[in-house]
């Protein structure tokens, strides 16, 4: 009996299966290496000492999927598979909606297809566009999405909503990220985006290791303590471990559940290089921008529904986000490149 983990290789994927493993479950990834290399699973094999089965596929091949299925016992899938950058699926629309919304009815159309109604989904914070309020609970209304990725997240939760609602058999976990940061303890599998990082956490940790000049923060004139953009950071092992948690509820035949998955603590922009900064020793020299179009003010969550129903809190603080995220990427200045 396996779990198969769509997207597997990738920054959240890859940290998932590593749990999943320690938590002694059977792994299968499908991942297409769009975005993600084979090593980070070699280093996650290093690190647990366990095989990972893995299959270079496409979500969208329904052949690669029926293989797939045909080869393992899968009795549950956690879906990360998709593409996730805000900056080029606003160039990019078409692509986004077939990769991530085609992808992802090819794949629930199989599993369903071969009897497996169980999955857990990667959705975001981003469906809530700006939050009717903060901290914001699973009942907070759903938002004006800004981008083109974002409305794949919105969209996709109600497709597979709609699904159960239509056959209970499924069972659903939709999980919302908040902002995933940091990397495992080891130093030896962390977040390796392609080019210029769109994200802060990334950002921050080029400038320390000497890639990019400074961080442009952007905006200093939001309603917020200190003028820059909050956000609920969460550790990538904790955001991980929240997988390993639904995992387990979602064989309890739950139907269809959403959980939140943050600190409910929200740290502003400054306030991150302040703490990198004094975690790490290192200066990030920054200079205050324009506001980034589609950003918000303030965006951070409640988590007490997955305290309370999947037994799940965040147990890592800022700190050791910052220096997990400096372990990383100065041990692998050029990421699974290097
Ligand atoms: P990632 O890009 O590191 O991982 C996604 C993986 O999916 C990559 O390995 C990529 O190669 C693979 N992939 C993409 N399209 C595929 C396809 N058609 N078939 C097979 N594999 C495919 O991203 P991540 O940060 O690990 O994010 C994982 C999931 O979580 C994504 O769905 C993302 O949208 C979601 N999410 C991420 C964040 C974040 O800030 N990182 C926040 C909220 C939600
Ligand atoms: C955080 C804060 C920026 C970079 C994005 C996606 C969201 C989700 C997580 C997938 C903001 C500021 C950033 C920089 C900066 N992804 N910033 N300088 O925008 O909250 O969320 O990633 O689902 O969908 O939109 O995260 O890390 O980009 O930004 O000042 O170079 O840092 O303005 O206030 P965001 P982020």
């Amino acid at each position: 009996m396996s779990i198969l983990v769509t997207g597997g290789a990738g920054y959240i994927g890859s940290h998932t299966v590593l749990e999943l493993q320690n938590a002694g479950y059977d792994v299968v990834v499908a991942d297409n290496l769009s975005n993600s290399s084979r090593t980070s699973l070699e280093r996650v094999r290093d690190i647990t000492g366990k095989e990972i089965t893995f299959y270079e596929a496409d979500i969208l091949d329904r052949d690669a999927l029926r293989n797939i299925f045909a080869k393992e016992k899968i009795t549950a899938c956690i879906h990360f598979a998709g593409l996730k950058s805000v900056g080029e699926s606003v160039a990019k629309p078409l692509e986004y909606y077939q990769n991530n919304i085609a992808g992802t009815l090819v794949l629930v159309d199989e599993m369903k297809r071969q009897g497996i109604k169980n999955i857990i989904f990667s959705s975001s914070a981003t469906i809530y566009g700006d939050p009717a309020f903060v901290p914001i609970t699973e009942e907070c209304p759903k938002g004006i999405c800004t981008n083109p990725y974002g409305w794949t997240k919105s969209m996709l939760e109600q497709i597979l909503i709609d699904m159960q609602t239509a056959d209970p058999e499924w069972n659903v976990i939709i999980l919302r990220y908040f902002n995933p940061v940091g990397a495992h303890e080891s130093g030896m599998i962390g977040e390796d985006p392609n080019g210029l990082p769109n994200n802060l956490m990334p950002f921050i940790s080029q400038v320390a290791v000497g890639k990019l000049p400074e961080l442009s923060v952007f905006g200093d004139d939001y309603d917020t303590p200190d003028g820059t953009g909050v956000r609920d950071y969460i550790h990538v092992v904790d955001l991980a471990d929240g997988h390993v948690k639904a995992l387990k509820k979602v064989s309890e035949n739950v139907g269809l559940k959403i959980y939140n998955l943050g600190t409910g603590t929200g740290y502003s922009v400054l306030e991150m290089v302040k703490n990198f900064e004094s975690v790490t020793g290192v200066k990030v020299p920054y200079a205050i921008k324009a506001r980034r179009p589609g950003d918000i003010a303030a965006c951070y969550a409640n988590a007490d529904k997955a305290k309370a129903e999947l037994s799940w809190e965040a147990k890592f603080g800022i700190k050791e986000m910052c220096a997990d995220a400096w372990n990383w990427q100065s041990k692998n200045p050029n990421g699974y490149g290097s």
